[in-house]
């Protein structure tokens, strides 16, 4: 990075931003001027969460992708996030910061793999979790997310045999909850297969008065010991309501950030790792920043495209998760 003489940074030639400005100012103009809405999952920076027009999870947030009648769409979210929304807004101008923000889960289920998965279970229909690529959707019958995946699997009949990819962590959750058998793709999330159990005991052993929340993207010897699980706006929900004052949060703990604003005065301690990193901080979600996040709606890119059929073929299982969700 230079900085140059018109006191701007510039990332090989490409762009600038002037040091002075006040980016929080600058994205809330430019924002106006675009007629766009910037929506954010709890993963984001702080300060990205509270610049946002909507932050939620991500059935909460494909929810407003569908209701938005702005003309362009900030997602400060993940890939699949993104191009979820432009699932739903084929017209739309749809922008992520960093196109490199991905997901383990969706790198780790290409379609034309789960493809020969699910031939070898030609009655099955195949569930997939929204964290996977707009390719691994068009193959699917029905997307849903952490927050209504039990929902949408109770209402499938009993005799239905299910393929469910790419999670095997909320695969396994959702078999427990429901009593159904399903055929798990092997699909992992890395921030949420780095919680330490050991770790968590030990802080359980200092805090006799915490809570265990986790989300279901957590390995099973983890949900074990939880007293809560759900999704991110579900955990959220659990703290406001809930009676206790500690609480140890097996998540990503940007979620924090909402929890100390809308349930103050209470203890969060992020679930740790096992090793002394910050394997549990999504190094996707991480790379968007309000840099980026300026920068992609001045310069109106990176934008996200897929081909029309891609898109029809993709939208089916996902209007259908929107209707079964209601
Ligand atoms: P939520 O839908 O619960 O926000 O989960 C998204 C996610 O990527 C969790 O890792
Ligand atoms: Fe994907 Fe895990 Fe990051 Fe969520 S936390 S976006 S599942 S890598």
């Amino acid at each position: 990075m230079i900085k140059t003489e018109t006191n701007n940074l510039d990332i090989e030639g490409v762009s600038l931003i002037d040091l002075n400005l006040d980016l929080t100012e600058e994205i809330k103009a430019l924002k106006k001027k675009m007629n766009a809405v910037i929506l954010a999952h709890y993963y984001q920076e702080n300060e990205i969460q509270d610049l946002a027009d909507y932050i939620g999870d991500s059935l909460q947030l494909a929810q407003a992708a569908e209701k938005t009648d702005a003309d362009v769409i900030v997602f400060a979210g993940v890939h699949f996030m993104a191009e979820t929304a432009k699932i739903l807004n084929p017209d739309k101008l749809v922008l992520l910061p960093d196109l490199n923000a991905g997901c383990s889960l969706a790198e780790g289920c290409p379609a034309p793999l789960l493809q020969k998965f699910k031939d070898k279970y030609p009655d099955h229909i195949l569930i997939s979790y929204i964290n996977c690529s707009a390719e691994v959707k068009a193959i699917s019958d029905i997307i849903c997310t952490s927050s209504n995946a039990v929902k949408i699997v109770e209402q499938i009949p009993k005799e239905q045999g299910i393929i469910f990819a790419p999670d095997k962590n909320l695969g396994r959750y959702i078999m427990k909850q429901t009593g159904r058998e399903m055929k798990l793709w092997q699909g992992a999330c890395i921030v949420h297969e780095t919680f330490s159990d050991r770790k968590i005991t030990q802080l359980k052993f200092q805090h006799p008065n915490a809570k265990i929340i986790a989300h279901p993207e957590c390995e099973d010897v983890i949900l074990r010991h939880a007293d809560y699980i759900g999704s991110t706006s579900a955990l959220l929900n659990f703290v406001i309501k809930d009676s206790g004052s500690e609480y140890i949060v097996a998540t990503e703990p940007g979620i924090i950030h909402q929890m100390e604003l809308k349930a103050p005065g209470k203890l969060y301690i992020p679930a740790p790792p096992e090793n002394n990193c910050s394997c549990n901080e999504c190094p996707y979600m991480k790379l968007n920043t309000l840099e980026k996040l300026y920068l992609c709606m001045k310069d109106k890119k990176p934008e996200i495209t897929m081909n029309a059929e891609l898109m029809r073929k993709a939208l089916a299982p996902l209007k259908r998760m929107l209707e079964m969700s209601k």
